[in-house]
C-alpha cells in the first residue's frame, strides 16, 4: 500500500502522455483525488524539525509537506524514507534551506555578486551552491532575493542586487538558471525562490519589516521588474514579503499574488509565506488571531505556511465553515505537488551518498574566487596599486584582515570558518611570511578599546606599504540588522588617521555588507578597494587584485553616499523643480545670512547633492575611452517593430588587458509624470586587450521607453529622449532622439 500511490501516479502519467493531456497536471490530479483534507493541508505546512520522534510521526501521518533548516544528510534521508515508504500516499518531502550565497563554499554576498555585473559568472556561482546543497538532499533554496534597495541603512541590502531593477533582474534571473538548470529534475538542481514579493526593500527609514507606501508607478517601474524577470527565468517558487504595501501585508494581498503574479505574469509555481508572516498579521493589526490570519493568507493565494502554524491549525475549520472551498485548497496543493514532480522527487526522492565530496571542489573555490575578484570595486588609485611582486615590507592591519567568520557575510548558516582564506593568509602565501607584518590595530569592527592602535602605528613605521582592512562584521548587516549611522564602527577611523600620520603609502580595503560612509577614510588613503563580504575566497581574490595578478573590474551596484542622511540615494532620482546648480557648504554660510542666500534648491547643507561615488562606478588598472554614442535613427515610432540601435566605441587605452562594463542609460525629458534623470536600461561587460577598440551595440525597443501611470497602466509617450553609453551613471554625454506616435 505504502508505495502504491507512487505506482498509480506513474502509470497514469504514461497514459496521459498517450492521450495528449499535459502529463504533469494529470499526475498531480490523480494523486490529489486520493488525498484526505488533512493530507492536503499537510502539503501546505512547512516546518523545521523539532525533535526527531514527534516530527517523524507528523511526516508519517502526512501532516508536513516540506522541511526547512535540516542539513544533516542522514536526518534528511531518514525523514524522506518515512515520507515515501511509511506515509499513506508516499508523497516525498522537499527539503529547503537559505542557500543564499553558497552552501559550504561561500560566495560573495549577493550585493558583491551584483558588483561583478557579470550574470554568466553569477549563474555559475548559483550552480556551485546548488551542487553542494543538493548533495545533502536540499532541493529548494530561498534565493534569489531581488528586492530593489535604495537605502543602505536596511541590513538586507546585502542580500539584494542593489538599487536598480535591471541589475537586480539580471542577477536574479542568472541565479534562478544556475540553481534550477534547464532540467529541475536533475538531482543537482534545486528550486529557486524569488523573494520577497514585494516592496520589502522600500522599508521606511531602512528599518527591517517596516511599512512601505508605494504608489503603482513606483511598484511597477522599480520594484516589480526583477520579480517578473524571475518568472521569465522559470523560477519554481516565490516568497511573500514581511512588509505591508499601503497597509496591506503581502501575505494578505490577493491583488499582488493572484492578479499580478499569477494572472498577469503567468506564474504557476508555489507561493510560500515568509517565516511566520501569516501570524505576523496579528501584531501588524490586520488580523485578530491566527484563525483570521489563516483566512486572509489562503484567500490571497499563499500556498505554504512557513513556520506560522496557522494553516495546520485553522484551514480545516475554514473549509468546514464554508469560508474556504476545498477547490481553493486543491489549487494550493496542486502547486505544491507540481513542484515536487518538477523536481523529480517522485522518481528520485533520495540523495546518493557518493555525491557528497562535492563540497569545496576546486572548481567551486575557483568560481568563488572569481566572483570575489570581479565583485571588488577599485574606488581610488593614486598610483600605488598594483603592488607588484616586490612591494617590500607590508603591514597588514584592520579588523577584517583576518576575520574568517565575518568575511563570509550575512546568511551563510552553513559556512565553516576554518575553510575561509583570509586576506592575511593569502598575502602571506603570496609574499612570504617575512614580508608581511600583522598588527590588527582593532580586533573587530566595533572594538572600542583602542588597545592595539599604537602597536599598529609602530609597525607601520617599519613597513613600506600599509594595507588596512576595514569594514563591518557579518552580523551588522542582513535580516533585522539595520543601522542608523553608516560610518565605520569602533575606532577604525582613528586607526586610519593615526596610520596616515605615519605617512606610508596606504591602501584601504573595505569588506562590508553594504556601502558604508567612508569618505574620510578614503581621503586619507592612497588607494581604496570596496569588496563587500567576499566569502570563502575573499583573501586570495583581494591578494590577486592588490598584487596586480588580477585587474579589478567591479562596479558599484549601489550609490555610495557621503553621509547616512543622504539615503535613500540612487541614480534614478527625479530632478525636482529646483535642481541644485551649486550648493553652499554649511560652514560657508555667513552669520545671520538671508534664508534665500543659499539658493533655494534641493540639497543638504551638510552633504551637498553629490554622492561619494555614483552607481555603476569602478576603476581599473587600465584606462578605457568611450566614443560618443551614435543612433540608428533620430526618430523612432512607438509602434515600430525595429528597435533603435545605440552604439559606441570603447577602447582600452592603457597597457594591460582589462574588463569594462558598458552601461546604457536613458532619460525621458518631458512626460506626464516626472521621470528619473537617468535610468539604466542595459549593460554588457567586455574584455579588451591593450590598444583594442570595440564597437558595442545595444537595442532600445519602444517598450524599454515605457513607464507606468498613476493607475498602474503602461504608457509609452512620444517625445524627446536622451541616451548615454557610459562607464558609470555620472559620466558621458548624451545623444538625443525623438519617439513619435
Ligand atoms: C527571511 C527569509 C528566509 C526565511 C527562512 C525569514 O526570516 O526573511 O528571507 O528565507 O526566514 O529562513
Amino acid at each position: 500500500m505504502r508505495r502504491s500511490g507512487l505506482m498509480i501516479v506513474t502509470g497514469i502519467a504514461c497514459l496521459s502522455a498517450y492521450a495528449g493531456v499535459p502529463a504533469l497536471d494529470q499526475r498531480v490530479d490523480s494523486l490529489l483525488v486520493q488525498m484526505t483534507l488533512t493530507e492536503k493541508i499537510g502539503q501546505l505546512n512547512q516546518l523545521s524539525p523539532r525533535g526527531f520522534g514527534e516530527f517523524a510521526l507528523a511526516v508519517r501521518e502526512g501532516r508536513v509537506g516540506s522541511v526547512l533548516n535540516e542539513v544533516d544528510p542522514e536526518v534528511i534521508s531518514r525523514l524522506q524514507h518515512i515520507a515515501v515508504e511509511e506515509s499513506r500516499l508516499g508523497i516525498p518531502l522537499v527539503f529547503a534551506r537559505d542557500v543564499i550565497h553558497g552552501f559550504r563554499t561561500i560566495l560573495p554576498i549577493p550585493l558583491g555578486q551584483a558588483a561583478t555585473w557579470n550574470p554568466t559568472l553569477v549563474e555559475q556561482g548559483a550552480r556551485v551552491a546548488a551542487r553542494e546543497a543538493s548533495s545533502v538532499g536540499i532541493r529548494w533554496t530561498f534565493s534569489p532575493m531581488v528586492d530593489v534597495s535604495r537605502d543602505a541603512r536596511w541590513g538586507r541590502v546585502a542580500e539584494s542586487g542593489g538599487e536598480d531593477p535591471v541589475l537586480n533582474g539580471r542577477m536574479g534571473g542568472a541565479m534562478v538558471r544556475g540553481y534550477q538548470t534547464d532540467n529541475p529534475a536533475d538531482p543537482t538542481a534545486i528550486a529557486a525562490c524569488v523573494k520577497h514579493f514585494a516592496g520589502y526593500g522600500a522599508a521606511e527609514s531602512g528599518r527591517d519589516y517596516n511599512t512601505t507606501w508605494l504608489p503603482l508607478p513606483l511598484l511597477r517601474d522599480v520594484y516589480f521588474p526583477p520579480f517578473e524577470e524571475g518568472v521569465r527565468a522559470g523560477a519554481l517558487t516565490f516568497m511573500t514579503s514581511f512588509n505591508d504595501i499601503n497597509g496591506v501585508p503581502s501575505s494578505a494581498n490577493r491583488w499582488l499574488l493572484q492578479d499580478v503574479l499569477r494572472d498577469e505574469w503567468g506564474f504557476d509555481g508555489v507561493i510560500v509565506s515568509d517565516w511566520g508572516s501569516i501570524s505576523d498579521m496579528i501584531p501588524a493589526g490586520v488580523a485578530a488571531d491566527r484563525k483570521e490570519a489563516t483566512l486572509l493568507a489562503a484567500a490571497a493565494g499563499v500556498d505554504i505556511d512557513m513556520e506560522g502554524l496557522c494553516y495546520p491549525a485553522h484551514l480545516e475549520e475554514w473549509v468546514k465553515e464554508g469560508k474556504i472551498s476545498e477547490e481553493t485548497i486543491d489549487g494550493m496543493v496542486r502547486n505544491v505537488l507540481r513542484l515536487k514532480f518538477r523536481l523529480g522527487l517522485f522518481e528520485n526522492p533520495y540523495t546518493e551518498i557518493e555525491n557528497r565530496p562535492v563540497m569545496y571542489a576546486p572548481e567551486h573555490l575557483e568560481t568563488a574566487r572569481r566572483l570575489a575578484e570581479e565583485g571588488t570595486v577599485l574606488l581610488k588609485n593614486d598610483g600605488i596599486l598594483p603592488l607588484g611582486k616586490k612591494p617590500g615590507k607590508i603591514l597588514v592591519t584592520g579588523p577584517l584582515a583576518d576575520a574568517p567568520h565575518d568575511q563570509c557575510g550575512t546568511w551563510a548558516p552553513d559556512r565553516e570558518k576554518s575553510r575561509s582564506v583570509t586576506p592575511l593568509a593569502a598575502l602571506r602565501r603570496m609574499y612570504g611570511r617575512e614580508a608581511v607584518i600583522y598588527s590588527p590595530g582593532v580586533r573587530y569592527s566595533r572594538d572600542n578599546s583602542g588597545d592595539g592602535i599604537s602597536a599598529a602605528v609602530e609597525a607601520a613605521r617599519d613597513a613600506d606599504v600599509v594595507l588596512c582592512f576595514l569594514g563591518e562584521e557579518a552580523v551588522l548587516s542582513g535580516e533585522a540588522h539595520c543601522l542608523a549611522l553608516l560610518d565605520l564602527k569602533g575606532r577604525q577611523r582613528e586607526l586610519v588617521e593615526r596610520l596616515h600620520a605615519v605617512g606610508k603609502p596606504t591602501v584601504a580595503v573595505f569588506m562590508a555588507g553594504r556601502p558604508l560612509t567612508v569618505g574620510r577614510e578614503i581621503e586619507l588613503s592612497d588607494a581604496a578597494l570596496y569588496s563587500f563580504h567576499g566569502g570563502t575566497m575573499a583573501g586570495p581574490a583581494l591578494a590577486n587584485i592588490l598584487s596586480g595578478d588580477v585587474n579589478p573590474s567591479g562596479k558599484l551596484p549601489v550609490t555610495m553616499a557621503r553621509l547616512t542622511g543622504q539615503y535613500p540615494m540612487y541614480h534614478a532620482h527625479k530632478n525636482t523643480g529646483r535642481p541644485p546648480f551649486w550648493s553652499v557648504d554649511i560652514d560657508d554660510i555667513p552669520l545671520e545670512a538671508e534664508q534665500t542666500s543659499t539658493g533655494c534648491t534641493s540639497y543638504h547643507l551638510d552633504a551637498g547633492v553629490e554622492p561619494l561615488y555614483p552607481f555603476g562606478y569602478g576603476l581599473s588598472y587600465t584606462e578605457f575611452e568611450f566614443g560618443t554614442p551614435t543612433l540608428s535613427a533620430q526618430t523612432v515610432s512607438k509602434s515600430s517593430a525595429v528597435p533603435l540601435k545605440v552604439s559606441c566605441t570603447v577602447k582600452n587605452t592603457g597597457n594591460r588587458r582589462g574588463e569594462e562594463t558598458v552601461q546604457l542609460y536613458i532619460r525621458d525629458k518631458v512626460a506626464s509624470l516626472a521621470r528619473p534623470v537617468k535610468e539604466l536600461r542595459d549593460f554588457v561587460k567586455i574584455s579588451l586587450e591593450p590598444g583594442e577598440a570595440r564597437q558595442i551595440e545595444m537595442e532600445l525597443a519602444p517598450d524599454r521607453l515605457a513607464f507606468h501611470g498613476l493607475d498602474g497602466s503602461e504608457i509609452i509617450e512620444p517625445g524627446e529622449f536622451e541616451v548615454w553609453m557610459a562607464p558609470d551613471s555620472s559620466s558621458g554625454e548624451p545623444v538625443t532622439f525623438t519617439l513619435t506616435d
